[in-house]
């Protein structure tokens, strides 16, 4: 069937089958390989995207579900040139290693400082504790988390030159 979703602010209509997940569709037909597929059993996390700026894990929802609505990947995080905080604080505080879980983790931590501004380590620590990160341990996630509460949009760090598209292949053509 067709469907016409708001990916990362711009209107993308495809045809999708009904049995196709959110995370395969956005990496397979989006290319928007910055969602990662984890475990596919809803269990690590590492898929969360915003839909209608709640996050969700990709690999439960179907890509049909998202027909009219808004979905944020990792790759619309920035603005332009500028990480979102959230970015900048895993930069600034090591929230990183492989960078497998990364961008759930930023997703969800977006969420989270979206309706609470001023979290606290518990709130946080509840905020990611669908989502597994098997290298850094937990600890500098949440002060990664902490940094970006502490450094609202207009004190950027410093960012590497080359951001990543942040828009869908079909927008890119
Ligand atoms: S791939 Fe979705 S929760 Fe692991
Ligand atoms: S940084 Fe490697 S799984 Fe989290």
């Amino acid at each position: 069937m067709q469907i016409t979703t708001t990916v990362n602010g711009t209107e993308v209509t495809r045809e999708v089958e009904p049995r196709v997940l959110l995370v395969h569709h956005l990496r397979d037909d989006l290319r928007l390989t910055g969602t990662h597929w984890g475990c596919d059993t809803s269990n690590c996390g590492t898929c969360v995207v915003l839909l209608d700026g709640e996050p969700v894990k990709s690999c439960t929802v179907l890509a049909v579900m998202t027909d009219g609505h808004e979905v944020t990947t990792v790759e619309g995080l920035a603005d332009g040139a500028t990480l979102d905080p959230v970015q900048q604080g895993f930069m600034a505080e090591h929230g990183l290693q492989c960078g497998f879980c990364t961008p759930g983790m930023l997703l969800t931590a977006r969420a989270l400082l979206d309706r609470e501004p001023h979290p606290d380590e518990q709130q946080i620590r509840e905020a990611i504790s669908g989502q597994i990160c098997r290298c850094t341990g937990y600890a500098t996630i949440v002060r990664s988390i902490q940094w970006a509460a502490d450094h609202p949009a207009d004190q950027p760090a410093d960012q590497p030159a080359d951001q990543p598209a942040a828009q869908p292949a079909e927008a890119q053509a």
